[in-house]
């Protein structure tokens, strides 16, 4: 079954064509960086206008690379929230346009859901019940997943997600946005020990990240802007402190909720030092990690393909009152 995947909540217009929510024919991303790095920040009136502009094509693009046409297409999966309204808005109405003119059936899918269902995609796809860790520009959470569409929240952040900080911390230095990929590539040639920043680990299985970033600040204000080699050590500390909470915290709910099977899924499961100090100590302690390629981590559409599709698959529909929401709970 071939499902349309639709993603625009946030600053990527997104569209793919995914077979059985495993296979993926066509994954395209339209990125706005350009239209949002002058800012340091994603501006919402011209992500919203950026959609509107490139959604279309973006369909199209996704159908050309798959080599398949409209009437191939057997449901629609589009990201319903949550996100910025403005910028769903755009993509839940193209995608609603596209299951009533070919009398197909869509259904909303919750950007986490995507997030975790990126893994689905993978030929190394985990056991359920698994342990994931959603680390993205907007959320740091972690969840029991009990099935497709059974989620138990364990521990979330209490302000900034561990992608914000990293993206405000780059924006201190002015090295752009998206600041995550910008710390991870100068942060190879940083020693992680040159700084000491604070390790955020609240209580339980909670994040905090705005205290790290705030130390950052003060340190940027005690010192005089470093020099390029200086700046490698200070964005490579700050990044091993957000790795040091991450690595523990994940661990330490797997060893709480008795899970072996771990995934780690959003744009900050890109970063590579993230990824290889999980892998070390996923092998040191004996747990299976699964992790997506790259392209899967960050905001696509191939993950909501492969979330809609359990629920195409059992014949369920959304009705086309269908509508954006900013915030939503995931399903429990
Ligand atoms: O999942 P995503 O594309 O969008 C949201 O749902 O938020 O995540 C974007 C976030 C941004 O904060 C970006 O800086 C971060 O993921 N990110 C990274 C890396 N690549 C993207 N953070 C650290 N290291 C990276 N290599
Ligand atoms: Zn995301």
């Amino acid at each position: 079954m071939l499902v349309l995947g639709m993603e625009t909540s946030c600053d990527e217009t997104a569209a793919a064509v995914v077979e059985d929510g495993v296979r993926v024919r066509s994954s395209v991303v339209a990125s706005q960086h350009d239209l949002h790095g002058p800012f340091g920040g994603v501006v919402p009136e011209l992500a919203c206008r950026r959609h509107i502009s490139s959604v279309i094509g973006v369909v199209e693009e996704a159908l050309r690379r798959a080599s398949v046409g409209l009437p191939d297409i057997k449901g629609v999966a589009v990201t319903r929230g949550p996100g910025l309204i403005g910028a769903l808005l755009v993509g839940l109405s193209a995608a609603k346009s596209i299951a009533y003119a070919r009398r197909i059936p869509i259904v909303g899918v919750h950007h986490i859901e995507g997030h975790l269902a990126a893994i689905f995609m993978e030929t190394k796809a985990p056991p359920i019940p698994f342990l994931g860790l959603v680390v993205s520009g907007g959320h740091t959470m972690l969840f029991r997943v009990m099935s497709p569409g059974s989620y138990r929240i364990l521990g979330q952040t209490r302000d900034d997600a561990a992608g914000e900080a990293f993206d405000k911390v780059a924006k201190l230095l002015g090295l752009g946005y998206p600041g995550g990929p910008a710390i991870d590539r100068l942060a190879r040639g940083g020693n992680p020990a040159a700084i000491s920043f604070p390790r955020p680990i609240p209580a339980g299985l909670e994040f905090s990240f705005s205290g790290l970033k705030t130390a950052v600040a003060q340190w940027i204000s005690r010192n005089t802007l470093p020099k390029a080699s200086q700046l490698a050590d200070l964005v490579a500390s700050f990044q091993e402190a957000v790795v040091d909470t991450l690595v523990t915290k994940l661990f330490a709910a797997a060893k709480l909720e008795g899970l072996e099977h771990l995934v780690v899924c959003g744009g900050v499961a890109c970063n590579s030092r993230l990824r290889a100090r999980l892998g070390d100590e996923a092998a040191r302690l004996g747990f299976q990690l699964y992790l997506s390629a790259p392209e899967y981590c960050t905001d696509n559409a191939a993950m909501i393909a492969a979330a809609g599709f359990p629920r195409l698959k059992r014949g369920e529909t959304d009705t086309l009152d269908l509508n954006a929401e900013a915030t939503i709970p995931l399903p429990a």
